[in-house]
């Protein structure tokens, strides 16, 4: 683990972020955004990566968003600074070209479920508690929340949760739709996250991909654009060897072997 509170690792082909500030609660510090964006890339040139799960370490926090200790000595070009940053660093989350998961171990306040919301899967333990309470910090979400709780859920439900400053228990979030699941169990959590994930491996690499970037483009088209970036994704599928792969181990009642080719 580095310095500067985050680190990643490969399992299988799961790139596996964890941060690591225990006495922050996982904070985002400067440094740990910094190091986060190093991590995207890292991670993007690594073509054994099938899929990213972010997590925090220890059972507390996911992460408890901003550093308050450290803003506290922050000049204000020093905070429209970091904000800046967490676009930059943050946002690859959002755009990479394998699927990415938060794995909610404990509180997701503030920056910290704007992290959870880049990534396209929420699990939460069954203990985490959610929220943006910036405004009762003097503040609002500045790592995109209010903008991605928004599409997420219809502005309703975001301008009740972010002006009241809303801590969410991890089943109320699975009533709203913040998370796709809870977890029944706290133990092993990261393995629970992982077994949840393991149709995702199991896919036909270049079919996920595809898959994930239609999907995705959804939400800036219109229906007709949305049935074009389809057609076009498909191709992508339909000149891969997995497809015919696939095509033979199901006239042969055998599973695939993908190559992702
Ligand atoms: N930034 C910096 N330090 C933080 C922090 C944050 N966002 N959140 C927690 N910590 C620190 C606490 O100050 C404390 O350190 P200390 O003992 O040296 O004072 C340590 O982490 C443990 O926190 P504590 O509150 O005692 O743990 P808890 O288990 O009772 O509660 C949380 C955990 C995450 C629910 C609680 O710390 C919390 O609500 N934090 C603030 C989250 C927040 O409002 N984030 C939005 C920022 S915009």
């Amino acid at each position: 683990m580095s310095d500067a509170g985050v680190g990643w690792r490969r399992r299988g082909s799961i790139a596996l972020v964890t941060l690591e500030r225990p006495e922050r609660m996982n904070a985002l510090s400067r440094a740990l955004v910094t190091r986060f964006g190093e991590i995207g890339r890292e991670i993007a040139a690594d073509a054994e990566v099938r899929l990213v799960i972010v997590t925090g370490s220890g059972d507390k926090a996911f992460c408890a968003g901003a550093d308050l200790k450290e803003r506290a000595a922050m000049s204000q070009d020093d905070v429209r600074a970091l904000l800046l940053s967490y676009e930059t660093e943050l946002g690859w989350l959002e755009t990479s070209p394998v699927p990415t998961l938060a794995a909610i171990n404990g509180a997701a306040l503030g920056g910290g479920l704007e992290l959870a919301l880049l990534c396209d899967f929420r699990i939460a333990a069954p203990h985490a508690v959610l929220g943006l309470p910036e405004t009762s910090l003097g503040v609002i979400p500045g790592a995109g929340g209010t903008q991605r709780l928004a599409k997420l859920l219809g502005e309703m439900r975001a301008k009740e949760l972010i002006l009241r400053a809303a801590r969410l228990t991890a089943p109320e979030a699975l009533i709203l739709g913040i998370v796709n699941q809870v977890m029944p169990k706290s133990e092993d959590f990261l393995h629970e996250v992982m077994a949840w994930a393991d149709p995702i491996l199991s896919g036909a690499p270049l079919a996920i991909r595809a898959a994930l970037r239609a999907v995705r483009g959804a939400a800036t088209r219109d229906l007709h654009e949305g049935l074009a970036l389809e057609r076009e994704a498909y191709e992508a599928c339909l000149q891969s060897e997995d497809r015919l792969e696939a095509l033979a181990a199901f006239s042969e009642k055998r599973k695939p072997v993908y190559r992702g080719r």
